[in-house]
C-alpha cells in the first residue's frame, strides 16, 4: 500500500546536503530566507520507492550495475499509458541527467561557434550549457498574450533560425518557467519550420508528467519526420522527486543521430549509471501511480491557491496562467521596482529564496519564479511574507 499520501506534512530537510535548503551562505542568502527555488519537492517520493532503495541499500555491494528488461517495460508503459507513446527499446539511451543529455546533442550535433535556438525567457542551464560548450545562444523570446498565457512568435522563429543558419533548436516542452503545455498547432508550426530548414528539435520534457487541464503531447509522437528529427528528453526526476537518482531517459528513434549521440556521450568516459537511479526509476514508473496523481491532485490545489492569493492580496503582481510544472512565473512588472530592488525585497524583505526572473534570459526582467511543490502551510507563509513586502508596491 502507498504511504507517503500526506502531502501536508513538514518535513525537516536542513541538514540533508539538499541544494534547496543546505547552501544559503554558499549562494548568498541569509539564513532566515524561506526557500521555494530550485525544481525539486518538499515531499516524501512514493512509499515504493524508498523500500525499493532501503532493501537495495541493504544488500549492501554497490558494485556495477545496468537495467534489465523490466526497466524498459517499466518506462515503456508509463509512456504509452501517460502518453500514448510507443517507444523502442534501441530508441533509448540513458544518462545521468538531462542537461548532460542536452550537453551531448550540442557537441555532437553542432560545432563551435554554432547557433543554437531557445525560448526565452527559459530554464537558465540552456544557455549556460550552449555557452559553456562555446555556442552561440539565440533566442526566439516568448510574448506575454492578452490572454495572460505566453505564445510563440513564429515569425521571428523562422526568421532567427534562417539568419543565424541554426542547426539545434532546444525546445522547452512543458515550457519552465512559463507553464505552457504547447497545442500540437503550435508543435506542428515550430517542427515543420525545423524540418524546413534542417533544424534537429532538441525537446527537454522533463516536466512531461505536469500537465493539467490538456495533454501534453510528445514533440516526435506528431508526425514519423519529427521522430527521426528530434531527441526527446525524459525523466522520472522531476515526477517522482528523485533527481539526486541522476537518471534520465533519452529517446533517439533516428538511427545515426543515436550513434552520433552515442559517441559523444562515450567519449566523456560515462559508462554504467548508478544502481540506485536505476531501482528508483524502475519502482517508481512500476508501483508510483497512486502517489503521483495525489501528488499532481495536491500541486494542483496549490496553484489554484496561489492565483487566489494573489489576486486578492496582491494588487500589483500576477501570476502567469500556467498549463503545466509545478513552477509558477509571478509578474512584479506593475509595481515598478527594478530587478535589483525586486530582487532585494524578495530576500531581505519577504525572506524568500526564489529564482530571479533575470537568469532566464533580458526578458524575464520583472519577474520571479516561485516553486509551489511544497506544504500548503509553507506556500502560505511564503506569499503572506510576500504580501507584508509590497506592502507600499
Ligand atoms: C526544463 C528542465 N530541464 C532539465 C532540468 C534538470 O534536469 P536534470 O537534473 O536531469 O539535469 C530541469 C530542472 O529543473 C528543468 O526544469
Amino acid at each position: 500500500m502507498e504511504k507517503n499520501l500526506n502531502f501536508e506534512k513538514i518535513i525537516n530537510r536542513n541538514g540533508t546536503n539538499c541544494l534547496k535548503y543546505d547552501f544559503k551562505s554558499e549562494r548568498n542568502r541569509p539564513e532566515d530566507v524561506l526557500p521555494l527555488w530550485v525544481a525539486d519537492m518538499d515531499f516524501q517520493t512514493s512509499s515504493y520507492v524508498i523500500e525499493a532503495l532501503i532493501k537495495t541499500s541493504k544488500h549492501g555491494i554497490f558494485g556495477y550495475s545496468e537495467a534489465k528488461d523490466e526497466y524498459f517495460e517499466a518506462v515503456s508503459k508509463w509512456m504509452k499509458v501517460h502518453h500514448d507513446w510507443t517507444i523502442k527499446k534501441e530508441w533509448l539511451v540513458k544518462t545521468p541527467g538531462v542537461v548532460f543529455a542536452l550537453a551531448i546533442a550540442i557537441k555532437a550535433f553542432s560545432k563551435r561557434g554554432d547557433s543554437i535556438l531557445i525560448q526565452e525567457p527559459v530554464y537558465y542551464p540552456f544557455s549556460e550549457v550552449i555557452r559553456n560548450n562555446d555556442r552561440v545562444v539565440v533566442s526566439n523570446d516568448l510574448f506575454l498574450g492578452s490572454d495572460g498565457k505566453y505564445h510563440v512568435n513564429f515569425k521571428d522563429f523562422e526568421e532567427k533560425i534562417k539568419k543565424n543558419n541554426v542547426k539545434l533548436f532546444i525546445l522547452c516542452s512543458p515550457h519552465n518557467p512559463v507553464g505552457r503545455v504547447w497545442t500540437k498547432d503550435e508543435l506542428v508550426k515550430m517542427g515543420d519550420i525545423c524540418l524546413k530548414y534542417g533544424v534537429l528539435v532538441v525537446s527537454d520534457e522533463i516536466h512531461n508528467d505536469f500537465a493539467f487541464d490538456k495533454k501534453h503531447i510528445i514533440f516526435s509522437s506528431i508526425k514519423k519526420e519529427y521522430e527521426n528529427n528530434s531527441i526527446i528528453c525524459t525523466s522520472p526526476s522531476k515526477t517522482f522527486n528523485i533527481a539526486s537518482m541522476l537518471i534520465s531517459n533519452i529517446f533517439i528513434s533516428n538511427k545515426k543521430n543515436r550513434i552520433k549521440f552515442q559517441k559523444e556521450y562515450e567519449a566523456t568516459g560515462m559508462s554504467q549509471l548508478s544502481i540506485f537511479g536505476i531501482i528508483a526509476t524502475q519502482v517508481a514508473y512500476e508501483k508510483g501511480e497512486i502517489w503521483y496523481e495525489a501528488m499532481i491532485d495536491y500541486i494542483k490545489e496549490n496553484i489554484l491557491f496561489t492565483k487566489e492569493f494573489v489576486k486578492k492580496n496582491l494588487p500589483n503582481v500576477s501570476v502567469i496562467d500556467s498549463e503545466g510544472t509545478y513552477l509558477l512565473w509571478l509578474d512584479f512588472r506593475k509595481t515598478g521596482l527594478e530587478m535589483e530592488k525586486l530582487d532585494k525585497k524578495i530576500i531581505f524583505d519577504a525572506k524568500l529564496w526564489l529564482d530571479s526572473g533575470k537568469i532566464f534570459g533580458k526578458s524575464g526582467i520583472g519577474f520571479q519564479r516561485i516553486n509551489v511543490a511544497c506544504p500548503r502551510a509553507v506556500l502560505k507563509k511564503a506569499l503572506n511574507n510576500i504580501s507584508e513586502a509590497m506592502k507600499n508596491c
